[in-house]
């Protein structure tokens, strides 16, 4: 039985958020990659993107990501640009239920433009370039198992709509 289930979607859609409060009201394990990954690299993702560049961070990313695939009764939220790689989605809808949190540029935009952290978002700010980005992954966010909208909704709503794909 999958009890991997994987939360995918644009910066912002609130991943770590509702993923968190998934796993504590189903009883699972909670893993956030970008946090695996700061903690193994000891440096925060955009110290990584500064000094090493974004193909560095894309190889450490998807090694984390394959080191959590067999995990039981887990949520695993991945970072905004994770499901671009072909493998990573292959492996992630064969061993999980892949879950997409849809957020529209508008919608992205209100929620993390207090937040600093996102270097694909330093240079140009704006709700043109989240929907850029949305853009271009879109159609591959569009292949996870399932979709929930989250807009508008706060994260217990969303939580509660994810609660039905728990085993
Ligand atoms: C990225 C999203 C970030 C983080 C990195 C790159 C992206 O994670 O992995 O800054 O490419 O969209 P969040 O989606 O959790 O913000």
């Amino acid at each position: 039985m999958k009890t991997l289930i994987v939360l995918i979607g644009m910066m912002g859609c609130g991943k770590t958020t509702v993923g968190k409060l998934l796993a504590k009201k189903a009883g699972y394990d909670f893993v956030d990659t970008d946090q695996e990954i700061e903690k193994s690299e000891n440096m925060s993702i955009p110290n990584i993107f500064n000094e090493h560049g974004e193909q560095y961070f894309r190889k450490i990313e998807k090694n984390k990501i394959l080191e959590f695939i067999n995990g039981k009764n887990l949520v695993l939220s991945l970072g905004g640009g994770a499901f671009e790689d072909e493998e990573t989605r292959k492996i992630l809808k064969k061993n999980g239920t892949v879950i997409y949190l849809k957020a529209t540029p508008e919608c992205l935009f209100e929620r993390i433009k207090t937040a600093i952290h996102r270097p694909l978002l330093h240079k140009n700010f704006s709700v043109e370039t989240i929907g850029f980005i949305l853009k271009k992954r879109v159609n591959n966010y569009e292949k996870a198992h399932h979709t929930v909208d989250t807009c508008g909704k706060t994260p217990d709503e969303v939580c509660e709509k994810l609660m039905r794909f728990v085993k």
